[in-house]
């Protein structure tokens, strides 16, 4: 059955995609690919027409955040990222402390945009550092240096209310010494907020094919768990707080974005590949654009939409992701608004019992009307909703 969902559920995420980087890292199974492929000046231009599609489709709303998301956006010229800024502004209500993120690759290009970016209406970066050992850039195919990286951190900090970056850790002969040194240098840098990744071998990645070569190892479940441990830790120290799996920020600085999608609130997406879960006429739409980017493009400039699939979710299906996206936070997910999303409450998609032991065993907590993993059910996330959704 198809869900109603309440009418106040209005405010909106905006993701736009920008599918090309300067190379594909051959740990990377986003949807990226190398910017020679399509010409950019073209692109854009379409991302706009799909953002003015998109708009009609989902009515006013109170915008609260735009990602510019990839691939690499900041490949992009800043009067694109500026046009398409002040078309949402037309097109939706701007919410007074809306969220502008550009994802940023921290090369020499990059840098020389920052001040243009800025000037076109972003107000938050979150830059793919990787790693500050050059060693270990190298390892992970990235185009520039630690240095480089650096450099374009402390300029983004003088620029930006919100900084964030990216490191992969658990990486192929890291231990806890390494892992720390390195950590206790990006935190002295002074982030806003950081994203610390543990590396994970995708399907089809090159890095897949050296691991089944048994060209790179990775280290023991049990050095992973220290050092996500450490990790928290450290991050604790210099005040980031723990807020998701992934995820440490200074108070106030939390992705309002990403929170939209770990609250299952409404996102739209635009571009090649993007997802939405958006609120239509009382109806959960689950959409997805074309990820190719000429069938994308093609279709875009055929019907002005690139849409490959559009679902409406009956509530045995947003009851689960809800739940998948929501014990992902340190504050986990408000019953309530749990209630109001997916129409039912928690406990039509978890059986009573498995929740009371999971609860019983440390895993979870249920107080406030908020259901919270503990540190214990972070560490085991997956086979905790494996539990919860009895899945195999
Ligand atoms: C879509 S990328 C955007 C960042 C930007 N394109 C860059 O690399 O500079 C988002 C982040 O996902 C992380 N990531 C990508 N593939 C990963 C993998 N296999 N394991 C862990 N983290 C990964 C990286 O930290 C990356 O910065
Ligand atoms: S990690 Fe970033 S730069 Fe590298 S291929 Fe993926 S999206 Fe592109």
């Amino acid at each position: 059955m198809p869900q109603t969902v309440p009418t106040e559920l209005k405010d909106l995420a905006l993701y736009v995609h920008w599918p090309f980087c300067l190379a594909k890292c051959p740990y990377c199974d986003f949807n990226a690919h190398p910017h020679t492929r399509m010409d950019g000046d073209l692109f854009a231009p379409a991302l706009r027409r799909e953002l003015a599609a998109e708009a009609s489709r989902v009515g006013r709303r109170r915008l609260t955040s735009i990602f510019f998301g990839g691939g690499t956006p900041s490949l992009m010229r800043p009067a694109a990222i500026g046009g398409l800024i002040d078309d949402a502004a037309r097109f939706f209500d701007i919410a007074p402390n809306i969220e502008i993120t550009l994802e940023v690759n921290p090369t020499r290009l990059a840098l020389e945009k920052l001040t243009d970016f800025r000037l076109a209406g972003v107000n938050r970066v979150s830059i793919g550092v990787q790693s500050l050992d050059d060693a270990a850039l190298r390892v992970l195919g990235r185009g520039h240096s630690a240095a480089e990286a650096i450099i374009v951190i402390r300029t983004a900090r003088r620029l930006f209310p919100s900084v964030s970056f990216d490191l992969i850790y658990t990486r192929p002969g890291q231990d806890r010494r390494k892992w720390s040194h390195e950590l206790r240098a990006a935190l002295a840098i002074g982030p806003d907020h950081i994203s610390l990744y543990q590396l994970t071998i995708e399907p089809q990645t090159v890095f897949e094919a050296l691991h089944r070569r048994g060209r790179i190892t990775l280290p023991e479940d049990d050095v992973a768990t220290a050092l996500y441990l450490d990790t928290e830790a450290l991050c604790a120290a210099s005040g980031l707080r723990p807020y998701e799996v992934s995820n440490y920020a200074r108070p106030g600085h939390e992705s309002r974005h990403n929170t939209a999608y770990w609250r299952y609130a409404d996102y739209a997406g635009i571009g090649p590949g993007a997802h939405g879960r958006l609120d239509l006429h009382g109806q959960v739409h689950a959409t997805r654009r074309h990820r190719a980017p000429e069938i994308w493009f093609d279709q875009v400039r055929r019907i002005g939409n690139g849409i490959g699939q559009d679902d409406i979710l009956a509530t045995d299906q947003t009851g689960p992701e809800a739940l998948l996206m929501g014990l992902r936070m340190h504050d986990g997910i408000d019953l309530g608004q749990f209630r109001a999303r997916t129409g039912m409450g928690i406990e039509a998609f978890v059986d009573p019992s498995i929740l009371s032991e999971c609860i019983a065993e440390g895993y979870l907590t249920l107080a406030d009307n908020h259901l919270r993993p503990t540190r214990e059910g972070l560490l085991r996330l997956n086979a905790l909703l494996d539990r919860l959704l009895d899945r195999d």
